[in-house]
């Protein structure tokens, strides 16, 4: 899972050995995300409030991702 995803440039990457889901709160971004890897899921969903209903084996979140949370009660421990 890759939580705040953006357009999808890790999801490239990653899906060549993995299952990727994409995360973000931006539907327009997700609409690019979802052109540029077909072969990914890509859901809208709020990081601060995320419940996940199924397992991943790996989730990031990176690249200037974290300091969206502007206070630490924001940052949830999966
Ligand atoms: C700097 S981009 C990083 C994108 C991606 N992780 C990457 O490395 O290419 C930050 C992304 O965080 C998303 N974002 C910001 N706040 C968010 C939130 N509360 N929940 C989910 N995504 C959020 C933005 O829509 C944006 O796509």
């Amino acid at each position: 899972m890759d939580v705040a995803c953006g357009t999808g440039s890790h999801a490239m990457i990653l899906k060549n050995n993995f299952k990727v889901t994409g995360v973000d709160i931006n539907e327009n971004i997700l609409e690019i995300a979802r052109r540029k890897v077909p072969e990914a899921d890509f859901i809208k969903g709020n990081m601060k409030k995320l419940e996940l209903k199924s397992k991943f084996d790996v989730v990031i979140c990176i690249f200037s991702v974290i300091h969206y949370n502007q206070i630490t009660t924001n940052l949830k421990i999966f």
